[in-house]
């Protein structure tokens, strides 16, 4: 649901422009009346369904930065508008137009699922809207549609599936089945994999899928156990990865077949997963005991505000915000100088929880990616399996 905001900017400087043309000069109270105006930032992430967490994560990571920044930029504060997109890629145009239309923001920030940040994309792009990507690793968003006005803060689908591939093929791991749910993240997780694994020796011997968010496993499962493969490579996220390493334990598969996959299938759900979680490794940007300052600091704060140990969505949406105040600092909050904004941001340093970054030329964090292993609550940090990799940013012409 949206806010309303009361005071139309756009018909406000018609108005003042009207005025100062009949008083013959541009009137100074007005000028300081627009710097006292907020910056709008329109949050369009996932409230409800299985991404839902995710993106309170991502809320609570963006919103704490800015505080710690002191709220206030250019002498302007901050207002949020928020939309629940539900993971639901057949709202999101309309979604991501109407906080651009209606609400005015100068920021659009989001979103958790592949399908419904291209919605985004498409009206960043229309509009000329800055927007950042706290999640969503559709690769198209800094590929085939990377433009000067797109940022992102988390990875593409691609980025911390392909190290597993070699981590695997290097233990002697010959024969993979990969599993995942049939949308755009699983696939090009997948395609990414595949890439790593068959490059090092291996081969994938069968690519199982189910719809987006369909946790029935079950047949899956049964089919699994029948193909005996060395290893088997998944995506999946929030509640559907507790189901799948439920059900994978049941189902007799631990301790049998290996588990692996992009991260996302451990973080921020070892409560609810409980020890059908134990040994599992997995491939991302970030584990919980990076030892730091920076990490350690992060981590302290964020349980102390929000009562919850972060993850790696919470440390995407800090980052995001970290983004959005170098883009902010640059213009002393004047978003209006678009070139100067965007221009900071795509050269911003981010000293990150995870460690720190740099955005590569299509705006997509060039970063290290770990090793992972669920040791009792914490995603482990292993070892680096990949340093400073960078997404190779197909059919980006920028
Ligand atoms: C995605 O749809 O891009 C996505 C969703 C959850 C975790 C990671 C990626």
């Amino acid at each position: 649901m949206s806010k309303k905001q009361p005071f139309d900017r756009r018909a406000f400087f018609r108005t003042a422009a009207a005025v100062a043309a009949v008083a013959g000069a541009i009137s100074l109270p007005s000028l300081a009346f627009a710097q006292d105006a907020k910056i709008k930032i329109g949050l369009m992430l996932p409230y409800t369904g299985t991404y839902a967490q995710l993106g309170v994560a991502i809320t609570n990571g963006f919103k704490m930065a800015l505080e710690e920044a002191g709220g206030k930029f250019g002498g302007r504060e901050v207002e949020y508008f928020t939309v629940d997109d539900e993971s639901n890629p057949s709202k999101a145009t309309d979604n991501a137009n109407a906080l651009v239309t209606r609400d005015k923001v100068d920021v659009l920030v989001g979103t958790v699922h592949s399908g419904v940040v291209m919605g985004m994309v498409k009206i960043a792009r229309e509009s000329g809207t800055p927007l950042i990507i706290p999640n969503a690793g559709a690769g198209a968003a800094t590929g085939a549609q990377c433009a000067p006005n797109i940022f992102r803060t988390s990875f593409t689908n691609w980025q911390p599936a392909y190290p597993m591939g070699k981590v695997l093929a290097d233990r002697g791991i010959k024969k993979a089945v990969t599993l995942t749910w049939k949308y755009g993240a699983g696939i090009e997780a997948i395609e990414g994999f595949k890439e790593g694994f068959t490059k090092a020796g291996g081969t994938v011997v069968k690519e199982l899928f189910l719809p987006f968010p369909s946790v029935e496993f079950q047949p899956l499962l049964t089919e699994i156990a029948s193909i005996k493969p060395d290893a088997v490579f998944v995506f999946f996220a929030g509640g559907g990865g507790v189901k799948l390493m439920k059900d994978w334990q049941a189902a007799g598969l631990k301790g049998k077949i290996g588990l692996y996959g992009s991260g996302f299938l451990t973080d921020g759900v070892l409560d609810a997963a409980g020890d059908a979680a134990e040994g599992i490794e997995t491939t991302l940007h970030y584990g919980d005991g990076i030892e730091t300052p920076k990490n350690k600091t992060f981590r302290l704060n964020y349980a102390k505000e929000f009562k919850l140990q972060p993850d790696v969505y919470a440390v995407q949406g800090y980052d995001a915000g970290l983004l959005l105040i170098a883009g902010l600092k640059a213009v002393k909050g004047d978003v209006s100088k678009q070139k100067e904004f965007l221009a900071a941001m795509a050269k911003a340093k981010i000293d990150s929880p995870r460690g720190a970054w740099t955005m590569s030329k299509a705006h997509n964090p060039i970063q290290d990616v770990y090793l992972r292993k669920v040791v009792g609550k914490e995603n482990k940090v292993m070892g680096v399996a990949q340093k400073a990799l960078a997404d190779p940013a197909r059919g980006c012409k920028m």
